[in-house]
């Protein structure tokens, strides 16, 4: 019986070929998954990612209701175009404390993955109030009213506590702390800023610390915390809490 005989078999009869199908189909999931088992983790650790301030973690509340998500990605792709365009490929470990992440599926504008340090505060400003000012042929809206709201704090904690349910390690103290913390994270000669800054540092075990946020009156109206404050904290974040001057990018390029 030639093999093109064997395979009429299964071409004949649907329950073999149903059965087959089970087969070579289990076979495939087996080697995908049951290595996944005896892994650790699936995020390879990176010094120096460390939770959002309740400050940031507000302005990323703020960029998920305004739908920002709708035209922005945050993941940039191991491919040569997209690493010249926007910086070093997203690392898994960068999205750990994302939830829900924002890697996102349309680009209308720009990759927001490492925009943290592009540009200046008052870009920022000028930019979410009315993009057309600094960018002339930019479709994107405006969102002039963010500079306007009072940001709201009364749930943070618990937006903090919801955070602590999925796995993002803040402690009791910076739950405790979160009003406190906004507070001295929009005010440079506020008396927390040493203590919240602190609760945010990444101490690595040879000692090296990492990813201080700054203390600065993002929004430039230090008379109120607004919501373009938390946005711009946000932004401001997005990308810049991994060195890679360690990693060599050629390697995992292509
Ligand atoms: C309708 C689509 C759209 C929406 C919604 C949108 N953007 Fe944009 N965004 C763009 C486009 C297009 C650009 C590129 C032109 C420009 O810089 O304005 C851009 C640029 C940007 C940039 C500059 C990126 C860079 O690297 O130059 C930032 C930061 C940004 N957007 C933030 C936001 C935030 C925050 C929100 C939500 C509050 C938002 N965008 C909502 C379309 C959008």
């Amino acid at each position: 019986m030639s093999l093109i005989e064997k395979h009429a078999v299964f071409e004949k009869n649907s329950i073999v070929l149903l059965v087959g199908i089970l087969i070579a189909v289990a076979i495939g999931g087996l080697v995908e998954i049951v290595p996944l088992f005896y892994l650790k983790s699936t995020i390879e650790k990176v010094e120096g990612i460390r939770p959002y301030t309740p400050l940031e973690l507000a302005g990323r509340n703020i960029y998920i209701r305004e739908g920002c998500y709708l035209c922005h990605s945050q993941m940039i792709r191991p491919m040569r175009d997209e690493i010249e365009r926007y910086g070093h490929y997203s690392l898994a470990a960068e999205s750990m404390y994302d939830h829900p992440f924002q890697w996102g599926s349309k680009r209308t504008g720009p990759d927001l993955a490492r925009v943290g340090n592009k540009y200046s505060d008052k870009w920022h400003v000028e930019h979410l109030t009315d993009p057309r000012s600094v960018v002339p042929d930019s479709v994107m809206p405006g969102y002039p009213f963010l500079a306007k709201n009072e940001l709201d704090t009364r749930h943070i904690a618990d937006v903090m506590k919801t955070n602590r349910i999925v796995g993002v390690p803040y402690t009791d103290d910076e739950i405790e702390n979160a009003v406190a913390d906004i507070q001295a994270q929009v005010n440079p000669d506020d008396k927390n800023v040493e203590a919240f800054q602190k609760r945010y540092t990444v101490v690595t075990s040879k000692g090296d610390k990492l990813s201080t946020p700054v203390a600065r009156d993002f929004d430039g109206n230090p008379a109120k915390v607004t919501e373009l404050d938390a946005v711009i904290a946000y932004l401001q974040v997005l990308g810049t809490m991994v060195d890679f001057s360690h990693f060599d990018d050629k390697a995992n390029m292509r």
